[in-house]
């Protein structure tokens, strides 16, 4: 033990360890372990499974252990959940009162929460103290406020039921508060899993939820490891998913919810990179890194661990860091004085270390300071990795550790290029004094998050989540709130696609004969070649050509198999040809749309004039697109041209939103604004209905483009015609060309190849049960974000169901740019 005197000699900290008396005496209370928090009490397991060790990282000692849920737990707590729903859905007031006052027991309880964290956990006192409780009980209570107002604020809306939480063991409580304090508000119940390394302040927070008057079976926490997150995720009686954690887990996830129904937000792993020009006040940025990779021992989903410095400033950069590193002091958590505390265990220390190893392999150059490391217990030093080219696994690998990699850019547009260049998405830290170019590469920069001469920064109003393999969804703000509700009646159920039942007012068409598969695939070679005559369908009396290839980059484009298929009309004759698109097809069309990017940069006036024109363009041709579709679909004239003016007025529609979706400026409790931006997806593909077939085509593209992403469309398979038609309108009206890409042929095998596409961001899919189910399978892999109508429709000509914020916000991605603001005395 240092000395008085010698701390005076050498003016460093002489240790301040936290009073964990009052949390040993609640461990010790706790014997034979902690049971399951099921509808307001503590039950022990149906099942006998060993219990689960409960190990304080920073020196191995076995803290208490957990029970391990089985089924039946799962089923008990989803029952009494369920029951619970009823009357916790009906009051947002009585929903305020209890967040709020969950958030004050944190507040009260918070040396507990905090010594109990840092004991479970390894993190070190200061981080748990000053940074996860006091989030957490903002997230109550910022939730509370959500709790009152979403009734009247988002009265379209409605809870989803019980809804199934799986979080991380890094940031344990707060992870807890993110994902229960929304879910209550919106007026859900939650099962929640924490992670089987850190559940003890879950543990403990169930203990308050009777205090603050949480009716029994609101909330519900069972203990276990991955198995039991396995069984919620599968549980019919589960309404949505909220995982937090490592992408490999998500993308399981995504795989075995896929068709259930189930909403599903993900929030995933990342490799954000740390922007550093040269005209960056460097102190500011070694502090910044410092919070951004160092603290909680790197183990952040968000962390900056590639550093990435304009070349003239990357030596004075490595030198003022490794001069902090220096000074920064690992050990015991609970000292007040310790920068940094251990890993989460010994078995992940050593996983670091591999990927030390074999960045060293690589070329990369390592650098460690010399500082006191504790013998025993997961404890890594923080870790400089210079030289290190963008193919080596620790730029491409989360490590979660504290390992920084560094590297060096020369143009602006290199640094956007090697922060882009990554499968993750989630978050992106600058430094500049250059307001300029601050906001530039803020702009460019592909994350859910960017902060502006700050890092890390979190907030219950500012939406935080990621894109890419980052996951989707977002947690806080009304971004979170919204992933925990769903929209009243908006989807008609009893379609099923493939059906010729219409959810808008156009007559019912009169079912075309179904065609053996090789028979819709009469060869025809499109461009010049009549097509050939069809035995059981004559061409249509006054005959004019109606043969389309498909629309790929803004012209027409013969199909890749050279292959056309005829499409009859409502009785049976044949109306037209079109392209039978393949595999090739798609993937033309994706990279068309992939090069048309200058689209996603362009104004949203711009945006707003060409879907104006488009409009009008479309409306000079109503009397020749009605009668087309009379043709088509059979309907009552009046019911055709009131699909042919709902599509009309739909591109007006979104002719005025393109320029009016806009973001919010949310003002967090610290001296910044965080800026949260709707921006494109990128490339969208969408899969359209066989009902409605120019009003829903013009419903699914127009919020689409208008928001600036580009797409790859497949128009109803049965009646094509109408979307083809459009092409003619989209080439007089200034679209450019690879912002719509229209694909023709059999829905089902073209969706396959544009649902597995990597360079397809998002898809919407409107089509069986079936098909939904098959695309958000092919969506795991790569993480995409899905909108799939389950075999259900919507009522296209209603302005409430087929146009408006939903297609917006699906159409969108938030980014929340934070920036400095205000008075800094
Ligand atoms: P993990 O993804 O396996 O665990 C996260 C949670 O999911 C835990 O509660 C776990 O019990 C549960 N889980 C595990 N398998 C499951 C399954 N098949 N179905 C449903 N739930 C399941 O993460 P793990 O193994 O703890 O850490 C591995 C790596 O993941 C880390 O080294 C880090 O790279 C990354 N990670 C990322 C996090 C983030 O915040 N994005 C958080 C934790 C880990």
């Amino acid at each position: 033990m240092i000395s008085v005197p010698e701390i005076f000699d050498t003016l460093s900290y002489g240790p301040a360890p936290e009073d964990a008396s009052p949390v040993r005496e609640w461990l010790a209370a706790q014997a034979g372990g902690f049971r399951l928090f099921i509808g307001g009490q503590w039950r022990s397991s149906h099942a006998a499974s060993p219990p689960i060790p409960c190990v304080n990282p920073a020196n191995g000692e076995v803290l208490s252990s957990l029970t391990q849920s089985c089924a039946q737990d799962l089923d008990d707590a989803v029952a009494c959940a369920r029951t619970a729903f009823a009357s916790w859905s009906k009051s947002g007031y009585e929903r305020a009162r209890v967040l709020y006052a969950l958030g004050r027991l944190i507040q009260k309880h918070s040396r507990f929460f905090a010594v109990l964290e840092s004991l479970d956990n390894g993190k070190p006192i200061r981080e748990t103290r000053d940074l996860d409780i006091p989030l957490a009980a903002r997230h109550f209570t910022y939730h509370a406020g959500w709790a009152q107002l979403v009734g009247r604020e988002l009265p379209d809306h409605e809870p989803l039921g019980v809804v199934g939480q799986i979080i991380p063991w890094n940031f344990p409580l707060l992870m807890l508060a993110w994902k229960i304090a929304p879910a209550l508000a919106a007026g859900n119940c939650v099962v929640l899993k924490p992670a089987e390394d850190t559940s003890l302040t879950a543990l403990f927070f169930a203990s308050l939820c009777a205090d603050a008057g949480v009716p029994p079976g609101v909330v519900n926490i069972l203990t276990g490891d991955g198995r039991v997150g396995e069984l919620i995720v599968r549980h019919p009686g589960i309404a949505k998913i909220a995982f937090t954690g490592s992408t490999e887990v998500g993308r399981l996830i995504r795989r075995s919810t896929a068709g259930s129904g189930k909403s599903l937000t993900l929030e995933l792993g990342g490799k954000s990179p740390f922007v550093v020009l040269d005209d960056a006040d460097l102190d500011a940025a070694v502090e910044g890194l410092i919070d951004a990779i160092w603290f909680n021992q790197g183990q952040v989903c968000c962390a900056g661990s590639r550093l990435i410095v304009e070349e003239g400033a990357l030596a004075a950069l490595v030198g003022k860091i490794k001069t902090r590193l220096t000074h920064v002091r690992i050990g015991d958590p609970l000292d007040k004085a310790i920068d940094m505390g251990a890993l989460i265990t010994s078995a992940h220390r050593d996983r670091v270390q591999r990927f030390v190893e074999q960045a060293q392999a690589q070329g990369a150059t390592l650098w460690q300071p010399e500082i006191p490391l504790p013998r025993q217990g997961a404890f890594y030093p923080p870790t400089l990795l210079t030289d290190v080219s963008p193919a080596n696994i620790v730029w491409r690998e989360e490590v979660f550790g504290p390992v920084l990699a560094a590297t060096s850019f020369r143009t602006l547009q290199e640094a956007v290029e090697l922060a882009n260049n990554t499968r993750y998405g989630l978050a992106a830290t600058l430094y500049t004094e250059n307001i300029n170019r601050a906001l530039e590469l803020a702009v460019k920069l592909k994350a859910g998050v960017v902060w502006i001469n700050t890092t890390n920064q979190l907030d219950a109003a500012c939406g935080f989540g990621g894109i890419r393999e980052s996951g989707f969804g977002r947690e806080g703000g009304l971004e979170g709130m919204l992933d925990y509700l769903r929209e009243r009646d908006a989807w008609i159920e009893s379609v099923e696609a493939g059906s010729t039942a219409t959810a808008t007012s156009i007559q019912a068409q009169k079912p075309q004969a179904p065609l053996a598969r090789s028979g819709r695939m009469l060869a025809a070679t499109l461009a010049g070649d009549a097509p050939p005559a069809v035995a059981a369908a004559g061409p249509m009396p006054g005959h004019i050509d109606r043969t389309f290839k498909n629309y790929i980059g803004g012209k027409q484009s013969r199909p890749d198999g050279g292959l056309s298929r005829p499409i009859n009309d409502a009785r049976g004759r044949l109306a037209g040809w079109v392209a039978n698109g393949n595999r090739k097809d798609i993937r033309d069309a994706v990279e068309a749309a992939f090069l048309a990017e200058r689209w996603s940069a362009a104004t949203a006036h711009l945006r707003s004039q060409i879907l104006f024109y488009v409009a009008e363009n479309l409306a000079l041709r109503r009397e020749e697109l009605t009668a087309s579709l009379r043709r088509l679909t059979g309907g009552k004239a009046a019911a055709c041209r009131a699909e042919v003016d709902g599509a009309i007025a739909r591109l007006f529609a979104y002719g005025g939103w393109a320029d009016k979706y806009d973001g919010l400026i949310h003002t967090p409790p610290v001296r910044n604004i965080a800026l949260a931006v709707p921006e494109p997806i990128g490339v969208v593909g969408v899969v359209c209905p066989d009902e409605a077939p120019l009003l829903a085509f013009i419903s699914l593209l127009a919020p689409v483009i208008a928001m600036g992403n580009r797409c790859v469309i497949i128009p109803s398979e049965r009646m094509p015609l109408p979307a083809m038609d459009l092409c003619q309108v989209l080439e007089t009206s200034d679209v450019p060309g690879g912002v719509v890409n229209i694909v023709t042929g059999d829905r089902e095998e073209l969706t396959e190849t544009l649902a597995a596409h990597e360079q397809v961001e998002c898809i919407w899919y409107f089509g069986s049960k079936d098909g939904s189910r098959r695309v958000e399978e092919l969506a795991a892999p790569s993480v995409k974000r899905t909108w799939v109508s389950h075999g259900r429709s919507r009522d296209w000509m209603s302005v409430r169901h087929g146009e408006g914020r939903t297609f917006l916000r699906q159409a969108t991605q938030i980014k929340n740019i934070w920036l400095p603001y205000g008075d800094s005395a």
